[in-house]
């Protein structure tokens, strides 16, 4: 199985995101480091901590940043609720977190250690990746890719022109870029492509504890556009390790806007060439909605 990484923010997406990834036999999840970002790091621990309990799963915890690199935090509790996973009451965590050393360290370490390359998720603000990225140069050559759901190919959900986790720290965004790693991405469009609607979350609803934990935390989720389907975005990052096959992806350049006073952390993804730049990073322009539907499903029945 590929040993992985999750950079992540929960929030509802990221919830499912982390139940699939932590469940599926293919991947064996090494790290997870919460962020500032849907919530505040102390909540984003904590869900992670709820969520990993939940499950009953023994993953190594180390919370990453509390802010971007150069900029205030601005979160979307307004999408995901106060706690950043409304709806359901989680039972006490017993999950410990490792605070004794710094996200980009703890991902040094596994990165280090391990004897096959290691795949990053990155599902929140790339606070952490960068400054992994920027600490540990060395540890580069055993990254086997870094997949994000970030970044637009069009407007955004967080500025005009800008997606949340690219827009949330639009410097940390840019050194990913320039990292010369192996970069995939799904960006907000194939998202949306890609919707929860009402009949699939009822499906989801008759799959025991774990389902009527999630149909909970959709409830609330995006406060009430449950019946125009719901945006399952970091779940599409999940998929696009496990199956690319679902997706249609273009070898592009990506260019992280951070200087614009209405644009930074807009994500220019160039699909037409005009900025006459090499390559650096692998775009998802279209996800096959019914077989990602199917997956999704199939999946979250894994996690039981
Ligand atoms: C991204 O922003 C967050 O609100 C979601 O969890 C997802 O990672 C979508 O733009
Ligand atoms: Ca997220």
């Amino acid at each position: 199985s590929t040993p992985v990484i999750i950079s992540t923010d929960p929030g509802i997406d990221d919830a499912v995101a982390i139940a699939i990834a932590t469940s599926d036999l293919s991947l064996d999840v090494k790290l997870i480091c919460p962020i500032s970002g849907n919530v505040s790091l102390s909540k984003t621990t904590l869900n992670t901590q709820k969520l990993l309990t939940f499950f009953d799963k023994s993953i190594p915890v180390v919370p990453g940043s509390r802010k971007p690199l150069l900029r205030a935090a601005k979160d979307a509790s307004g999408v995901h609720g106060k706690t950043g996973m409304d709806g359901y009451p989680f039972p006490e965590v017993n999950l410990p977190v490792d605070n004794s050393m710094t996200a980009s360290a703890a991902m040094h370490s596994v990165v280090n250690d391990s004897t096959q390359p290691v795949t990053l998720i990155g599902i929140g603000p790339l606070t952490d990746i960068a400054l992994f990225i920027h600490e540990y140069p060395d540890d580069l050559a055993n990254i086997e890719e870094v997949v994000l759901m970030g970044g637009s190919l069009g407007r955004g959900n967080f500025g005009v022109l800008s997606e949340f986790n690219f827009a949330t720290d639009p410097e940390a965004a840019k050194i990913v870029f320039t990292s010369g790693l192996k970069i995939r991405v799904a960006p907000m469009e194939v998202g949306r492509q890609a919707k929860i609607m009402p009949n699939i979350s009822e499906k989801i609803k008759s799959l025991g504890k774990v389902g009527d934990m999630f149909y909970k935390l959709f409830s609330k989720y995006r406060g009430g556009s449950f019946n125009k389907g719901l945006n399952m975005y970091d779940a599409l990052a999940v998929a696009l390790v496990l199956r690319p096959d679902l997706f249609e992806e273009v070898e592009t350049h990506i260019e992280i806007e951070t200087t614009g006073r209405y644009t930074a952390g807009a994500s220019l993804i160039d699909l037409k060439g005009y900025l006459d730049l090499p390559n650096n990073a692998t775009v998802a322009v279209n996800v096959d909605a019914e077989g990602f539907e199917k997956w999704f499903v199939e999946e979250i029945a894994k996690t039981i």
